[in-house]
């Protein structure tokens, strides 16, 4: 396997993260939400308003087997909801990246692209409701995390160099 995933929170900044990663390593990346739109056709917002969320995870769960018997040498970036998979042990070491509910929002109102964000994301529409998956999910993420990085005021090269220090550490 040799797989890094990156599991967390909408708007951890997995994504941003995973790109600086493999700028500065020969990890190459892939992200389960693109992963998804590819195969489904359409943009995640669509899949959740035209065939709802259990569709959405059951598209999650066909590349979480995908991903555990044919992908090596990789870094993952996954949707937030992504960690329920039942073989994420499987899939390689997990990486959790943490920060407090209300930097999070911070970092996302502070994105040039704010809007759009929120907007592709169906599950922050509502901030109270989000806040309640958030403190639902993040005990659930740390029980699962090989590895914590706190990301909260570190840009996303400081994580990425956390990460690969710590990922060697753990081979
Ligand atoms: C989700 C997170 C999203 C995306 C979908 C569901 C979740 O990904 O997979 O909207 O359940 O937390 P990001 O974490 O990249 O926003």
């Amino acid at each position: 396997m040799n797989n890094v995933i990156l599991i967390g929170f909408m708007g951890v900044g997995k994504g941003s993260v995973a790109r600086e990663v493999i700028k500065h390593s020969d990890y190459v990346t892939i992200d389960t939400d693109d992963l998804i739109e590819s195969m489904a056709n359409k943009k995640i917002k669509h899949i959740f308003q035209e065939d709802g969320e259990p569709y959405f995870r059951k598209l999650e769960k066909d590349i979480g087997l995908w991903l555990e018997n044919s992908v090596q040498n990789t870094l993952i970036s996954t949707g937030g909801g992504f960690y329920k998979v039942e073989n994420l042990k499987k899939i390689g070491t997990i990486i959790f990246l943490d920060s407090p509910f209300d930097e999070i929002i911070k970092r996302i109102k502070k994105h040039p692209n704010s809007a759009s964000k929120l907007k592709k994301r169906p599950l922050l529409s509502n901030i109270k409701n989000a806040k309640e998956l958030y403190k639902l999910r993040r005990p659930e993420y740390l029980a699962l995390a090989d590895v914590v990085i706190d990301v909260t005021n570190k840009s996303a090269f400081e994580c990425s160099r956390e990460l690969l220090e710590k990922v060697k550490k753990n081979d």
